[in-house]
């Protein structure tokens, strides 16, 4: 029995308005940013696989619409997981044209929005040096790492079996903003990818994998994709880190660095065996490392190496005016899961990271981070010790660090040294740029010391002659 006419008109409009409702909830939980009118027009996004850490470079296309207002940021997002790992987010924006094109750095800060973003997504806000007018386009740069976001499956092996790992990330861009057109590149170390989840359209070619072109996406849009493939890239961890810089009036700097050093790869499963390791070296042991890269200013000396056993001697440094480079192995390679701790010293030249400021106060202009290359840190911490009788330390880092102040003695301290710490979890090679420490500091200190001492050799002169002196009363009253 087919219905009448009228009833399926009515059907009909029931669809129509069900659709309607259906995509009025779709976008209504958009975000409750002013830029609501804006568009991304392209988005490009490249994941690069190919170390342990993550890192991810994307290119937005973004457009105010005539109807909107002045824009003064554009929201990027991240997923809770990728926040949690999230080790530095920068942002540049090209301006000018062709040839003269520079990319000017913007400020990124969190977004600490209430509960209305739909899937617990993180907003992160770049601040536009000049803001986006109605009918504008611009294009922002957006760089970011991710650390620990490599998952080794299978979690164990052998020694003699390759590492895998899986990635897990979104085919379309999570975004606030519609997008009209996005493509997303993933590239991975080697041609070995066991499996990766299809959006279609998705490609692979060799070692990369394509999803995408997508069009007109509507914000929020999620879709997982689990990519597993081939990575032996040596996942060095340092879980803790703690450098200690010790400033000298007299001409040093002394530094000193302890390590906590693990593999964070998939652990090794069975027996080591160090026959199969030497002979076989292109294929035993693939994901594990013993050779390890410390880059350190130019004119660094006395370099030291040494573990809880004692100085290790497989060191070699090369320098020269821009940088030194300091080589070295642990006592065994280590496999996944396997620690080792072990200390670097050196010294460096005084007149290199100390100068004065224009207000009179002194600074060290010195290096943050970790000097080993293509490491996570989880924990560092930067004890700088300054000269007895320094005062009012402030520490000048360009980004978030925990600080606080410490006195730390040594030899000859009357009143302590007042030590600046500063901490940070989730450190990258990125991190690795200049800081400053400025402080105030009295002449009439460097008197201190010198002045102990020659009192010191003064008290011990005066106790001599007065023993002598006893001795040869002694003397005399023996020949009289
Ligand atoms: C409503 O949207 C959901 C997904 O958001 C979709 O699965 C469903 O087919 C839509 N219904 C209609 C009538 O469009
Ligand atoms: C280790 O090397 C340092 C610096 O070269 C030296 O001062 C120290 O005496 C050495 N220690 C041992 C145990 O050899
Ligand atoms: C600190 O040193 C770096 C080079 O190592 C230099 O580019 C920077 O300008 C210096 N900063 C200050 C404040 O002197
Ligand atoms: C290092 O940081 C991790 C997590 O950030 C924490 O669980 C661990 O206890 C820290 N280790 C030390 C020695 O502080």
């Amino acid at each position: 029995m087919a219905p009448s006419l009228p009833t399926s008109i009515l059907l009909l409009f029931a669809v129509a308005i069900a659709f309607a409702l259906n995509v009025t909830a779709a976008t209504s939980p958009s975000p409750p940013a002013p830029e609501d009118g804006i568009r991304v027009v392209s988005a490009e996004k490249r994941i690069d696989l190919t170390g342990p850490i993550v890192k991810v470079f994307l290119t937005l296309k973004v457009h105010n619409p005539a109807t909107s207002s002045d824009a003064s940021h554009i929201l990027i997002t991240f997923t809770p997981a990728e926040a949690q790992h999230l080790a530095i987010v920068k942002a540049t924006r090209a301006e000018g044209k062709r040839k003269k094109k520079v990319y000017v750095p913007l400020p990124v800060q969190p977004v600490d929005l209430a509960a209305d973003v739909p899937n617990g997504a993180r907003l992160y806000s770049v601040s536009l040096s000049a803001p986006l007018r109605p009918t504008e386009t611009t294009t922002l740069e957006v760089f970011y790492v991710l650390t620990h976001s490599l998952e080794p499956f299978p979690a164990e092996i052998a020694q003699s079996e390759s590492q895998l790992v899986y990635y897990r990330d979104s085919a379309v861009l999570l975004s606030p903003y519609r997008v009209l057109e996005q493509v997303t590149y993933l590239k991975t170390p080697s041609n070995r990818v066991e499996s990766f989840t299809r959006v279609d359209p998705t490609a692979r070619s060799g070692p990369e994998v394509k999803y995408g072109t997508y069009k007109d996406q509507l914000p929020y849009v999620y879709m997982p994709i689990l990519v597993h493939y081939e990575n032996n890239h040596p996942f060095a961890v340092v879980e803790e880190l703690v450098r200690k810089v010790e400033i000298s009036h007299w001409g040093n700097v002394q530094v000193t660095e302890q390590y906590k050093l693990k593999h964070g790869g998939a652990r090794h499963k069975g027996v080591f065996s160090r026959l199969e390791y030497q002979s076989r070296q292109s294929i035993s042991g693939a994901s594990s490392f013993k050779n390890l890269l410390a880059r350190l200013p130019p004119r660094v000396h006395s370099v030291y190496y040494r573990d809880e056993i004692g100085n290790i001697s497989s060191s070699n440094l090369r320098s020269d005016s821009h940088k030194s480079e300091l080589e070295f192995e642990p006592r065994y390679p280590l496999f996944g899961g396997w620690h080792c701790t072990f200390t670097i010293g050196y010294g460096m030249a005084l007149q290199d990271f100390l100068f004065g400021s224009e207000d009179g106060r002194r600074f060290a202009n010195l290096t943050f981070g970790c000097p080993l290359l293509n490491t996570v840190v989880d924990n560092l911490t930067i004890k700088i010790v300054l000269p007895e009788g320094s005062k009012s330390p402030q520490a000048v880092v360009p980004f978030l660090t925990e600080q606080h102040l410490e006195t730390s003695y040594s030899y000859l301290d009357v009143v302590g040294r007042t030590t600046v710490v500063l901490k940070k979890k989730n450190v990258v090679g990125e991190h690795n740029v200049p800081f400053q420490v400025y402080y105030e500091f009295n002449p009439i200190f460097m008197l201190a010391e010198p002045l102990m001492l020659i009192s010191a050799v003064l008290l011990f002169f005066v106790a001599c002659i007065a023993y002598l002196h006893v001795d040869l009363s002694i003397g005399k009253s023996q020949t009289s």
